[in-house]
C-alpha cells in the first residue's frame, strides 16, 4: 500500500480528551455536565448503534446521555411532543433525532420543530442558513469532521479541486459549502457530483481530495482517481463474509485495497470518518452548554 492511513480514530481520541478537559473544568465550577438527548424511533440495527456509540462517547468524556426511544408505529404528532418537551427541559443542552425516521413520518418538519439552539446535529433550516453566511452555527457532524480531519493531518485543502461523490443533506451538499468557504483552511473549489452527473469518473479524476458519500459498498475504484489523490471515504457496510470469522467484514464506499495504491493518503473504515462525526457531534454538545453558538 502507497497512501498513508488518515487516522481518524486516534484524531478523534484526542478531541475526546480535550472535550473531557473543558467538561471537567466545568465541573470544577459548580456548572451541570452537558447533557446530550437522542430519540430514537423504532429499532433500525444501524440507528441502534450509533445511537448506544453516541452515548458511550458522552459518559467516556463526563457529559450525561438520555436515550429517549419511542416505537416504531410512533405517530409524528407523537414525535412532536417529545420534541417540545425537550426544547423546553432545561436539563437538556441539545439532542438529536436519529435518522432515518420511519417513512410515514415526515422528516424535514421534524427536524424544523427542533429549537435551533438545541440542534446539535446542525440540520435546522437556520443552522444551515447560518453556516451558508458563515455565522455562529451547529456545523453538521460528518462534515465537520471531515474538515477537522484534513486539518488535522496536514492536508492543505486551500486552492485545490475538492470533488464530492454524493449530495445528501447530511454529509454532500454541508461539507460542499464548508469546504468553498472563504476561511482557512478551507478555500477549495468544489464539484458535487450526483446520481444525474455525467462522466462522473472524468471529474474524480480531476480531485485533488476525492470525498465519497454515495452510500454504495466499494464503488469508487482505482481508475477513477488521479494519482496520489487523497481520499476521504464516508461510507460503511457490512458485507457478508464467509471467510471472516464473523460472517462479514465491514468495507466503505472505496475498493480499499486498489484506491490506496494509488492514492497518497486515504481514510480507513472503520477508524476514519466515523469516530470524527461522534467527536464533532460531542464538540456541538460542549458549544450548547456553554452558550457559545447562541447567547441567553
Ligand atoms: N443518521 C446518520 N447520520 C446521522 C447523524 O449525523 N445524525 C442523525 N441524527 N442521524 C443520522
Amino acid at each position: 500500500m502507497k497512501a498513508k492511513l488518515i487516522d481518524g480514530k486516534s484524531i478523534a481520541e484526542l478531541i475526546k480528551k480535550e472535550i473531557a478537559t473543558e467538561v471537567a473544568s466545568m465541573i470544577d465550577q459548580g456548572l451541570e455536565a452537558p447533557h446530550l438527548a437522542a430519540i430514537l424511533v423504532g429499532n433500525d440495527p444501524a440507528s441502534e448503534t450509533y445511537v448506544a456509540a453516541k452515548e458511550r462517547a458522552c459518559r467516556r468524556v463526563g457529559m450525561t446521555a438520555t436515550t429517549y426511544r419511542m416505537p416504531v408505529r410512533t405517530s409524528e404528532k407523537e414525535l412532536l411532543s417529545t420534541i417540545e418537551f425537550l426544547n423546553n427541559d432545561p436539563d437538556i443542552d441539545g439532542f438529536i433525532v436519529q435518522l432515518p425516521l420511519p417513512a410515514h413520518i415526515d422528516t424535514n418538519n421534524v427536524i424544523e420543530h427542533i429549537a435551533p439552539e438545541k440542534d446539535v446535529d446542525g440540520f435546522h433550516p437556520r443552522n444551515i442558513g447560518r453556516m451558508l453566511l458563515g455565522l455562529p452555527a451547529y456545523l453538521p457532524a460528518t462534515p465537520a469532521g471531515i474538515m477537522e480531519l484534513l486539518e488535522r493531518s496536514d492536508i492543505e485543502v486551500q486552492g485545490t479541486h475538492c470533488v464530492i461523490i454524493g449530495r445528501s443533506n447530511i454529509v454532500g451538499t454541508p461539507l460542499s459549502i464548508l469546504l468553498s468557504r472563504k476561511t482557512e483552511n478551507a478555500n477549495a473549489t468544489v464539484t458535487l457530483c450526483h446520481s444525474h452527473t455525467t462522466n462522473l469518473a472524468e471529474l474524480t479524476r480531476q480531485a485533488d481530495i476525492l470525498i465519497v458519500a454515495i452510500g454504495q459498498p466499494e464503488f469508487l475504484k482505482a481508475d477513477m482517481i488521479k494519482p496520489n489523490a487523497v481520499i476521504i471515504d464516508v461510507g460503511i457496510h457490512r458485507i457478508p463474509d464467509a471467510k471472516s470469522e464473523k460472517g462479514y467484514r465491514i468495507t466503505g464506499d472505496a475498493a480499499f485495497k486498489e484506491v490506496a495504491a494509488k492514492a497518497s493518503a486515504i481514510t480507513p473504515v472503520p477508524g476514519g470518518v466515523g469516530p470524527m462525526t461522534i467527536a464533532s457531534l460531542l464538540k456541538n454538545t460542549l458549544l450548547a452548554a456553554q452558550h457559545k453558538v447562541y447567547k441567553p
